[in-house]
């Protein structure tokens, strides 16, 4: 059978997708952003995960106001990368995996999680940047990728606990898909960031780290964190931690962390990074 064996959690700035397309990863800016991922990708070169799972959302490139997916799954059996305003990023085509995919949305629907399925999507930084930071710059990403897509940009988006039964569902489903995979989920976006308006740079380093700790540790409570308070406390983007939940769901039980990084500015972003362990099958 298909097993859930470990998630990744992985802000995704775009500057940081710039940097490793324009070869930039060893400037004094970047360095020590990019040295905190090299375990990640030297333990994900070693699991050799046969599909990544990659929670993101779209920044109104695929989707736009006039129509807004709480959740959308990719069932595509490939992706291009979008033109976000400076050409496609170049980075290899996304390919999907529409077996699982079609699996996850048919057992994830009747588990009265109502997904949108998506047949044919472009990518944008939120999905790309963080294969980059994992993957490198190969000439083919190692796995395919089912994307889901979360609306975090038009209010209402999910709520945390919403994102993290979402994740339990996901779980049950590859756990019925009657094949073996091994399979990685990636939960996209985040830490504390404001873009926009009077409070723009806002970062706030206190609440980021007690993020991390309650995702590994005491995930029910990171759920329980009202919309208002990650507004408050991590800025208008700071939503996007959201999205950590499905990927926290998305390993059931209790988890090891195996690596942890945290490193401020990327951009006017506070990076975060994990690497979790399922301790249970
Ligand atoms: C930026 C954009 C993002 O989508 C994000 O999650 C963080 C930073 C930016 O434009 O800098
Ligand atoms: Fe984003």
């Amino acid at each position: 059978m298909a097993k859930i064996v470990a998630g990744v959690a992985t802000s995704h700035v775009p500057a940081i997708g710039v940097a490793i397309d324009q070869g930039k990863t060893d400037d004094p800016y970047w360095k020590p952003l990019f040295a905190g991922f090299e375990p990640s990708r030297q333990w994900i070169a070693d699991l050799k995960p046969d599909v990544a799972i990659v929670v993101y959302n779209d920044h109104a490139t695929a989707f736009s106001m006039e129509v807004i997916p709480t959740f959308a799954l990719g069932c595509a059996a490939d992706y291009a990368p979008a033109d976000e305003g400076w050409g496609a990023r170049p980075v290899p085509v996304v390919k999907g995996h529409p077996e699982l995919a079609w699996h996850i949305a048919q057992s994830v629907i009747l588990d009265e999680f109502d997904l949108t399925i998506v047949n044919k999507m472009e990518v944008d930084h939120g999905l790309t940047v963080p294969l980059s930071l994992m993957f490198g710059q190969p000439d083919a990403w190692p796995c395919p990728v089912i994307p889901l897509a979360v609306n975090v940009v038009q209010y209402p988006p999910p709520t945390g606990n919403r994102c993290l039964n979402l994740g339990r569902a996901i779980r049950r489903a590859v756990q019925s898909f009657p094949r073996d995979l091994k399979v990685v989920v990636f939960g996209t976006g985040g830490m504390s960031h404001q873009l926009q308006a009077q409070r723009a740079g806002l970062i706030n380093p206190e609440f980021d780290n007690r993020f991390l700790d309650l995702l590994v540790s005491d995930p029910e409570a990171a759920a329980a964190i009202p919309h208002v308070e990650y507004l408050r406390e991590a800025g208008s983007e700071g939503i996007e931690l959201v999205m950590w939940l499905v990927m926290r769901g998305a390993l059931g039980g209790p988890v090891r962390q195996r690596h942890r990084h945290y490193h401020v500015p990327a951009s006017n972003t506070a990076v975060g990074h994990l690497v979790l362990e399922c301790e249970r099958e």
